[in-house]
Protein backbone atom coordinates (compact mmCIF):
# COMPACT_ATOMS: atom_id res chain seq x y z
CA UNK A 1 0.00 0.00 0.00
CA UNK A 2 1.11 3.49 -0.70
CA UNK A 3 2.54 5.57 2.35
CA UNK A 4 -0.12 8.13 4.22
CA UNK A 5 0.16 11.44 2.72
CA UNK A 6 -0.08 14.47 5.15
CA UNK A 7 -0.38 18.20 4.44
CA UNK A 8 -0.36 20.92 6.40
CA UNK A 9 0.79 24.40 6.03
CA UNK A 10 1.06 28.45 7.60
CA UNK A 11 0.73 30.93 6.42
CA UNK A 12 3.76 33.55 5.94
CA UNK A 13 2.45 36.47 9.39
CA UNK A 14 5.62 36.27 10.63
CA UNK A 15 8.08 33.75 12.89
CA UNK A 16 7.03 30.58 14.48
CA UNK A 17 6.30 30.39 17.90
CA UNK A 18 6.19 28.16 20.78
CA UNK A 19 2.13 27.13 19.97
CA UNK A 20 3.15 26.61 16.45
CA UNK A 21 5.35 24.15 17.94
CA UNK A 22 3.38 22.33 20.48
CA UNK A 23 0.07 22.47 18.38
CA UNK A 24 1.69 21.09 15.08
CA UNK A 25 5.50 21.13 14.13
CA UNK A 26 6.00 18.75 17.15
CA UNK A 27 3.67 16.43 15.17
CA UNK A 28 4.96 16.87 11.96
CA UNK A 29 8.55 16.32 12.78
CA UNK A 30 6.91 12.49 13.93
CA UNK A 31 5.04 12.51 10.80
CA UNK A 32 7.79 12.95 8.18
CA UNK A 33 9.67 9.84 9.49
CA UNK A 34 6.63 7.25 8.53
CA UNK A 35 4.72 9.43 5.83
CA UNK A 36 5.00 11.59 2.49
CA UNK A 37 4.27 15.03 3.45
CA UNK A 38 3.84 18.15 2.24
CA UNK A 39 3.91 21.60 3.88
CA UNK A 40 3.33 24.80 2.30
CA UNK A 41 3.28 28.39 3.00
CA UNK A 42 -0.24 29.76 2.38
CA UNK A 43 1.27 32.90 0.55
CA UNK A 44 -2.28 33.25 -1.12
CA UNK A 45 -4.14 32.80 1.96
CA UNK A 46 -3.09 36.23 3.56
CA UNK A 47 -4.75 38.02 0.56
CA UNK A 48 -7.92 36.82 2.07
CA UNK A 49 -7.31 39.22 5.13
CA UNK A 50 -4.60 41.95 4.15
CA UNK A 51 -3.57 43.87 1.02
CA UNK A 52 -1.55 46.64 3.04
CA UNK A 53 1.54 45.16 4.01
CA UNK A 54 2.22 42.59 0.97
CA UNK A 55 5.75 43.62 1.04
CA UNK A 56 6.47 42.12 4.18
CA UNK A 57 5.49 38.75 2.72
CA UNK A 58 8.72 37.76 1.16
CA UNK A 59 10.88 37.87 4.10
CA UNK A 60 7.72 36.17 5.95
CA UNK A 61 8.23 33.52 4.21
CA UNK A 62 11.71 32.62 4.86
CA UNK A 63 11.59 33.16 8.49
CA UNK A 64 9.22 30.22 8.16
CA UNK A 65 11.07 27.94 5.60
CA UNK A 66 14.47 28.64 8.44
CA UNK A 67 12.02 27.77 11.28
CA UNK A 68 10.94 24.98 9.94
CA UNK A 69 14.32 23.82 8.80
CA UNK A 70 15.49 24.88 12.36
CA UNK A 71 12.80 22.26 14.35
CA UNK A 72 13.99 19.34 11.91
CA UNK A 73 11.56 19.08 9.43
CA UNK A 74 14.10 18.40 6.85
CA UNK A 75 13.38 18.58 3.11
CA UNK A 76 15.21 15.09 2.05
CA UNK A 77 11.82 13.76 3.74
CA UNK A 78 9.35 16.54 3.59
CA UNK A 79 8.09 18.60 0.83
CA UNK A 80 8.13 22.21 1.42
CA UNK A 81 6.73 24.94 -1.24
CA UNK A 82 5.00 27.75 -1.63
CA UNK A 83 1.03 27.71 -2.28
CA UNK A 84 1.70 30.78 -5.29
CA UNK A 85 4.09 28.36 -6.84
CA UNK A 86 2.38 25.64 -7.40
CA UNK A 87 -1.36 27.96 -9.02
CA UNK A 88 -2.86 24.39 -10.21
CA UNK A 89 -4.20 25.00 -6.34
CA UNK A 90 -6.10 28.33 -7.86
CA UNK A 91 -7.79 26.36 -10.93
CA UNK A 92 -8.85 23.28 -8.00
CA UNK A 93 -10.09 26.28 -5.80
CA UNK A 94 -11.99 27.54 -8.39
CA UNK A 95 -13.51 23.75 -9.24
CA UNK A 96 -14.37 23.02 -5.60
CA UNK A 97 -16.00 26.33 -4.82
CA UNK A 98 -18.91 25.21 -6.80
CA UNK A 99 -18.91 22.36 -4.56
CA UNK A 100 -20.28 24.36 -1.66
CA UNK A 101 -22.80 26.30 -0.56
CA UNK A 102 -22.12 30.25 0.50
CA UNK A 103 -24.56 29.58 3.78
CA UNK A 104 -22.45 26.62 4.74
CA UNK A 105 -19.10 29.16 4.75
CA UNK A 106 -20.67 31.75 6.51
CA UNK A 107 -20.91 29.20 9.05
CA UNK A 108 -17.34 28.32 9.79
CA UNK A 109 -16.07 29.99 12.98
CA UNK A 110 -13.18 31.17 12.43
CA UNK A 111 -14.32 33.46 9.32
CA UNK A 112 -16.68 35.16 12.20
CA UNK A 113 -13.11 35.68 14.53
CA UNK A 114 -11.48 36.91 11.55
CA UNK A 115 -13.93 39.38 10.14
CA UNK A 116 -14.85 40.83 13.96
CA UNK A 117 -10.58 40.52 15.16
CA UNK A 118 -9.53 42.24 12.01
CA UNK A 119 -12.49 44.90 12.13
CA UNK A 120 -13.29 43.92 8.56
CA UNK A 121 -16.19 45.87 7.80
CA UNK A 122 -17.41 43.91 4.49
CA UNK A 123 -15.53 39.94 4.00
CA UNK A 124 -14.31 39.87 0.64
CA UNK A 125 -15.45 37.30 -1.58
CA UNK A 126 -11.90 35.57 -1.28
CA UNK A 127 -12.13 35.88 2.47
CA UNK A 128 -15.46 33.75 2.82
CA UNK A 129 -13.64 31.12 0.53
CA UNK A 130 -10.57 31.10 2.66
CA UNK A 131 -11.69 27.45 3.93
CA UNK A 132 -12.19 26.25 0.12
CA UNK A 133 -8.60 27.54 -0.75
CA UNK A 134 -7.15 25.91 2.46
CA UNK A 135 -9.40 22.70 0.61
CA UNK A 136 -7.36 22.74 -2.37
CA UNK A 137 -4.29 22.84 -0.84
CA UNK A 138 -5.46 19.93 1.08
CA UNK A 139 -7.30 17.89 -1.70
CA UNK A 140 -4.22 19.01 -4.18
CA UNK A 141 -2.10 16.68 -2.32
CA UNK A 142 -4.62 14.28 -1.81
CA UNK A 143 -3.54 14.24 1.71
CA UNK A 144 -5.07 11.83 4.73
CA UNK A 145 -4.28 13.47 7.49
CA UNK A 146 -3.73 17.19 8.36
CA UNK A 147 -1.63 18.31 11.96
CA UNK A 148 -3.17 21.55 12.60
CA UNK A 149 -3.91 23.10 15.86
CA UNK A 150 -7.58 23.17 16.90
CA UNK A 151 -8.86 25.96 15.39
CA UNK A 152 -8.43 24.42 12.05
CA UNK A 153 -10.34 21.62 12.55
CA UNK A 154 -13.58 23.57 11.38
CA UNK A 155 -11.54 24.05 7.73
CA UNK A 156 -10.50 20.47 7.40
CA UNK A 157 -13.93 19.53 8.38
CA UNK A 158 -14.81 21.98 4.96
CA UNK A 159 -12.26 20.01 2.90
CA UNK A 160 -14.34 16.86 4.19
CA UNK A 161 -17.29 17.96 3.40
CA UNK A 162 -15.61 19.08 -0.62
CA UNK A 163 -14.25 15.68 -0.91
CA UNK A 164 -17.45 13.41 -0.14
CA UNK A 165 -19.10 15.77 -2.53
CA UNK A 166 -17.08 15.50 -5.43
CA UNK A 167 -16.41 12.02 -4.75
CA UNK A 168 -20.20 11.47 -4.50
CA UNK A 169 -20.52 13.19 -7.87
CA UNK A 170 -17.56 12.97 -9.99
CA UNK A 171 -16.62 9.39 -8.69
CA UNK A 172 -13.80 8.76 -5.56
CA UNK A 173 -10.46 11.05 -6.63
CA UNK A 174 -10.05 12.47 -3.15
CA UNK A 175 -9.52 10.48 0.51
CA UNK A 176 -11.55 12.13 2.92
CA UNK A 177 -8.58 14.05 4.89
CA UNK A 178 -8.55 13.97 9.09
CA UNK A 179 -7.42 16.57 11.12
CA UNK A 180 -4.88 15.63 13.66
CA UNK A 181 -4.41 17.34 16.80
CA UNK A 182 -1.90 17.16 19.97
CA UNK A 183 -2.87 17.11 23.38
CA UNK A 184 -2.04 20.77 23.31
CA UNK A 185 -3.81 21.99 20.37
CA UNK A 186 -3.78 25.47 22.26
CA UNK A 187 -0.79 26.99 24.21
CA UNK A 188 -1.81 29.43 26.67
CA UNK A 189 -0.22 32.45 25.48
CA UNK A 190 2.48 34.71 27.96
CA UNK A 191 -0.63 37.00 29.49
CA UNK A 192 -2.57 33.82 30.44
CA UNK A 193 -4.77 34.56 27.39
CA UNK A 194 -6.08 31.10 25.53
CA UNK A 195 -4.42 31.47 22.53
CA UNK A 196 -0.25 32.37 21.81
CA UNK A 197 -0.30 34.24 18.75
CA UNK A 198 1.67 36.67 17.08
CA UNK A 199 -1.19 39.10 16.85
CA UNK A 200 -2.25 39.56 20.75
CA UNK A 201 1.84 40.29 21.20
CA UNK A 202 1.97 37.24 23.93
CA UNK A 203 4.28 34.91 22.00
CA UNK A 204 7.96 33.37 22.50
CA UNK A 205 8.91 33.21 18.96
CA UNK A 206 11.30 29.97 18.46
CA UNK A 207 14.02 32.03 17.04
CA UNK A 208 13.91 34.44 20.13
CA UNK A 209 17.14 35.32 21.94
CA UNK A 210 18.03 34.19 25.31
CA UNK A 211 18.01 37.62 27.02
CA UNK A 212 14.59 38.33 25.11
CA UNK A 213 13.39 34.76 26.50
CA UNK A 214 14.25 35.72 29.96
CA UNK A 215 12.35 38.78 29.95
CA UNK A 216 9.38 37.99 28.55
CA UNK A 217 8.87 35.20 31.07
CA UNK A 218 10.06 37.18 33.86
CA UNK A 219 6.94 39.26 33.09
CA UNK A 220 4.41 36.57 32.34
CA UNK A 221 1.11 36.37 34.01
CA UNK A 222 0.86 34.19 36.98
CA UNK A 223 -1.63 33.26 39.71
CA UNK A 224 -2.79 36.81 40.42
CA UNK A 225 -3.40 36.52 44.24
CA UNK A 226 0.46 35.79 45.10
CA UNK A 227 1.24 39.05 46.35
CA UNK A 228 3.59 37.30 48.92
CA UNK A 229 5.85 34.34 47.79
CA UNK A 230 4.61 32.75 50.98
CA UNK A 231 0.88 32.56 49.85
CA UNK A 232 -0.26 29.37 48.53
CA UNK A 233 -0.37 29.50 45.11
CA UNK A 234 -2.50 27.40 42.03
CA UNK A 235 -0.26 25.56 39.87
CA UNK A 236 -3.64 23.85 37.91
CA UNK A 237 -3.97 26.37 34.45
CA UNK A 238 -1.23 28.59 35.60
CA UNK A 239 0.97 29.45 32.54
CA UNK A 240 4.02 29.42 33.85
CA UNK A 241 3.47 25.57 35.41
CA UNK A 242 2.04 24.55 31.51
CA UNK A 243 5.38 25.70 30.19
CA UNK A 244 7.51 23.86 32.94
CA UNK A 245 5.22 20.89 32.25
CA UNK A 246 5.69 21.23 28.36
CA UNK A 247 9.40 22.31 27.79
CA UNK A 248 11.33 21.75 31.19
CA UNK A 249 12.91 18.03 30.73
CA UNK A 250 13.66 17.88 34.38
CA UNK A 251 10.52 16.54 35.38
CA UNK A 252 11.75 16.22 39.46
CA UNK A 253 12.71 19.95 39.87
CA UNK A 254 8.85 20.83 38.09
CA UNK A 255 7.04 18.52 40.46
CA UNK A 256 9.49 19.99 43.13
CA UNK A 257 8.47 23.62 42.27
CA UNK A 258 4.88 22.66 42.06
CA UNK A 259 4.80 21.51 45.91
CA UNK A 260 6.56 24.32 47.18
CA UNK A 261 4.66 26.51 45.31
CA UNK A 262 1.37 25.01 46.18
CA UNK A 263 2.70 25.07 49.57
CA UNK A 264 3.72 29.06 49.55
CA UNK A 265 7.51 28.03 49.84
CA UNK A 266 8.90 29.64 46.62
CA UNK A 267 8.30 32.61 44.85
CA UNK A 268 6.74 33.19 41.89
CA UNK A 269 10.43 34.55 40.75
CA UNK A 270 12.11 31.71 40.72
CA UNK A 271 9.46 29.85 39.73
CA UNK A 272 10.34 31.71 36.27
CA UNK A 273 13.80 31.69 36.60
CA UNK A 274 13.77 28.06 36.32
CA UNK A 275 11.14 28.38 33.48
CA UNK A 276 13.59 30.61 31.58
CA UNK A 277 16.76 28.57 31.91
CA UNK A 278 14.17 25.38 30.76
CA UNK A 279 13.01 27.24 27.97
CA UNK A 280 16.13 28.82 26.38
CA UNK A 281 17.65 25.23 26.89
CA UNK A 282 14.87 24.06 24.55
CA UNK A 283 15.44 26.87 22.23
CA UNK A 284 18.82 26.69 22.16
CA UNK A 285 19.58 23.99 19.31
CA UNK A 286 16.55 25.38 17.43
CA UNK A 287 18.50 28.55 17.49
CA UNK A 288 22.05 27.59 16.49
CA UNK A 289 20.70 25.38 13.53
CA UNK A 290 18.43 28.19 12.32
CA UNK A 291 21.50 30.40 12.65
CA UNK A 292 23.69 28.05 10.38
CA UNK A 293 20.81 27.49 7.95
CA UNK A 294 20.52 31.69 7.44
CA UNK A 295 23.82 31.54 7.05
CA UNK A 296 23.56 29.60 3.86
CA UNK A 297 23.42 31.67 0.39
CA UNK A 298 20.16 30.81 -1.87
CA UNK A 299 19.34 27.67 0.67
CA UNK A 300 15.84 29.19 1.43
CA UNK A 301 15.40 29.74 -2.35
CA UNK A 302 16.61 26.01 -3.21
CA UNK A 303 14.33 24.11 -1.13
CA UNK A 304 11.48 26.10 -2.14
CA UNK A 305 12.19 25.94 -5.79
CA UNK A 306 12.51 22.01 -5.46
CA UNK A 307 9.93 21.62 -3.35
CA UNK A 308 7.37 23.72 -4.94
CA UNK A 309 8.33 21.87 -8.76
CA UNK A 310 7.62 18.49 -6.33
CA UNK A 311 4.44 19.68 -5.47
CA UNK A 312 3.46 20.68 -8.76
CA UNK A 313 3.95 17.41 -10.25
CA UNK A 314 1.77 16.24 -7.54
CA UNK A 315 -1.14 18.59 -8.37
CA UNK A 316 -0.82 17.89 -12.25
CA UNK A 317 -1.31 14.46 -11.72
CA UNK A 318 -4.75 15.17 -9.41
CA UNK A 319 -5.60 17.99 -12.05
CA UNK A 320 -5.61 14.91 -14.18
CA UNK A 321 -7.64 13.18 -12.33
CA UNK A 322 -10.26 15.77 -11.59
CA UNK A 323 -10.50 16.70 -15.26
CA UNK A 324 -11.58 13.04 -16.11
CA UNK A 325 -13.65 12.46 -13.15
CA UNK A 326 -15.33 16.02 -14.39
CA UNK A 327 -15.57 15.28 -18.06
CA UNK A 328 -13.65 18.42 -18.30
CA UNK A 329 -10.48 16.75 -20.05
CA UNK A 330 -11.90 17.82 -23.62
CA UNK A 331 -9.73 20.26 -25.71
CA UNK A 332 -6.15 18.66 -24.40
CA UNK A 333 -3.62 16.83 -25.38
N1 LIG B 1 -5.18 28.26 7.42
C1 LIG B 1 -3.98 27.69 8.00
C2 LIG B 1 -3.57 28.55 9.21
O1 LIG B 1 -3.84 29.72 9.25
C3 LIG B 1 -2.83 27.63 7.04
C4 LIG B 1 -3.10 26.68 5.89
C5 LIG B 1 -3.22 27.01 4.59
C6 LIG B 1 -3.28 25.28 5.99
N2 LIG B 1 -3.43 25.89 3.83
C7 LIG B 1 -3.47 24.82 4.65
C8 LIG B 1 -3.29 24.36 7.04
C9 LIG B 1 -3.71 23.48 4.39
C10 LIG B 1 -3.54 23.02 6.77
C11 LIG B 1 -3.74 22.58 5.45
O2 LIG B 1 -2.92 28.04 10.09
Amino acid sequence: MARKRVMTGDRPTGKLHLGHYVGTLETRLRLQEQYECFFAVADYHILTTRLDNLGEIEENIRDIVLDYLAVGIDPQKSTIYLQSLVPDVAELHLLLSMLISTTRLERVPTLKDMIRGLKIESPSYGLLGYPVLQAADILMARADLVPVGIDQVPHVEVAREIARRFNGLFGRVFPEPEALTTDTPLLVGLDGRAKMSKSLGNAIFLSESAEAVEKKVMRMYTDPRRIHPNIPGTVEGNPVFIYHDLFNKNKEEVDALKHRYRMGTIGDVEVKRRLARALNGFLEPIRVRRAEFARQPGLVERIIKEGSEKAEREAEATMQAVRQAMKMNYFRD
